[in-house]
């Protein structure tokens, strides 16, 4: 097998510029795949000057031919979706024999979302993007969530609803917002909501095992970042799913047997959205700047994110836990005009030094970074086109 089938994942808190990376290697692929997340990434891809956000829909698709999948480990807010498909369309982007979707793919109904904000109004919130991602990644593992193959039968996709949307108003009494909603009107929602997508639907791990046997390339694109991975990331700070390369397999049925490249996605500093540890963030004038020339607000929510140095304790794990084969680092003109950038190349927990990163996050808020100064290189390397340059 010649074909090139590579995962595309983020080594940090996510935005390390994956779209903008997606968008350039695309040409290099036949098909691009997202496999986990949902509406709560933001892929910010500039052409030509005009700038577009996409959430659900992998970037490859402003590459001509390119088709793109969305997996079975994604959960997908129709609305989310149909606006998409609408504003590429406006674009003048023709989706039909370009888009496909795993019908296997749950499910976010409104309740999710409600759910997801009830959560995060308590003391411990984790700082969600409130999309519903959490719930209904939580319904899923608890046996009781709902897929677009339930349309396949519609009375058991009914009762489903309405006995969800029962339990759901037993475990909150206290939302108002539960309970005023109708699981006629929800099944009804959907159903006009899924009437405008259901050509877009598969199975699509037949799919793209057929692609991968027809000799096409494939990049698996992830969303968000190691350190927000269910397992792998600053546990409970984190997304409800496996950014890792991990999760392409489980997230799409493509099997790890033939994945034969990872490439990671790091930024050339930190940043994080959200609660949870985060070593490296500076809380001085240096991580105010680093966020204003980064432009570092949060591309689904317009939230700042939090800024800081690199952190090679962190990027080592997570090229471990993801085999990565190859670097894309981003955004190191961020850095241009800086006098000094520093490196965290360990960690120093309680007088002792130590090089790996703490699985709990509470001890993870007690590191302090121990950094390597370097002179910063006060030059602008936009227009540099030669390696040796
Ligand atoms: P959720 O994915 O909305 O449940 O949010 C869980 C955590 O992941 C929060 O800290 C979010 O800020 C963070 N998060 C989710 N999606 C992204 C993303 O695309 N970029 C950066 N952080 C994200």
């Amino acid at each position: 097998m010649n074909n090139k089938i590579h995962v595309l994942a983020g080594l940090q808190w996510g935005d390390e510029g994956k779209g903008k990376i997606v968008d350039m290697l695309s040409k290099d692929y036949d098909v691009v795949v997202r496999y986990q997340g949902g509406a709560n990434a933001g892929h910010t891809i500039i052409i030509d000057g005009k700038k577009t956000v996409l959430h659900l829909i992998p970037s490859g698709i402003f590459t001509n031919n390119i088709i793109c999948v969305i997996g079975n480990g994604t959960v997908i807010d129709p609305k989310a979706l149909i606006d998409e498909i609408e504003l590429l369309n406006k674009d003048g982007i023709d989706l039909t024999d370009r888009l496909f979707i795993s019908k296997d793919a749950h499910i976010i109904l409104p309740y999710h979302k409600i759910i997801d904000a009830i959560n995060e109004s308590k003391n411990d919130k984790i700082g969600t993007t409130k999309k519903g991602i959490g719930p209904t990644y939580f319904d899923k593992y608890a046996r009781r969530g709902i897929k677009f193959s339930d349309f396949d039968d519609e009375s058991v996709l009914k009762d489903k609803i309405k006995k969800n949307l029962g339990y759901l108003i037993s475990i909150f009494p206290e939302s108002d917002e539960l309970k005023y909603l109708n699981s006629t009107d929800l099944f009804d929602e959907l159903k006009t909501q899924y009437s405008r997508i259901s050509s877009y639907f598969e199975q699509t791990h037949y799919l793209l095992n057929k692609f991968i046997s027809e000799g096409k390339n494939i990049l698996l694109e992830g969303a968000q970042g190691a350190l927000l991975d269910v397992d792998f990331g600053t546990y409970p700070y984190i997304t409800s799913s496996s950014p890792t390369s991990g999760g392409a397999c489980t997230g799409t049925g493509i099997p790890p047997t033939v994945i034969n490249g990872v490439i990671g996605i790091v930024k050339a500093y930190t940043t994080r959205v959200g609660e949870g540890p985060f070593p490296t963030e500076l809380f001085d004038e240096t991580g105010k700047e680093i966020a204003r020339i980064g432009v570092e607000f949060g591309a689904t929510t317009g939230r700042p994110r939090r800024c800081g140095w690199l952190d090679l304790v962190a990027l080592k794990y997570a090229v471990i836990i993801n085999g990565v084969t190859e670097i894309a680092l981003t955004k190191s003109d961020v850095l241009d005009t800086f006098k000094e950038i520093k490196l965290c190349t360990e960690y120093e927990l309680d007088n002792k030094i130590i090089n790996t990163f703490p699985s709990n996050p509470f001890v993870l808020q007690k590191v302090k970074p121990v950094y390597r100064t370097f002179k910063g290189w006060n030059t602008s390397f936009s227009n540099t086109s030669t390696y040796d340059n």
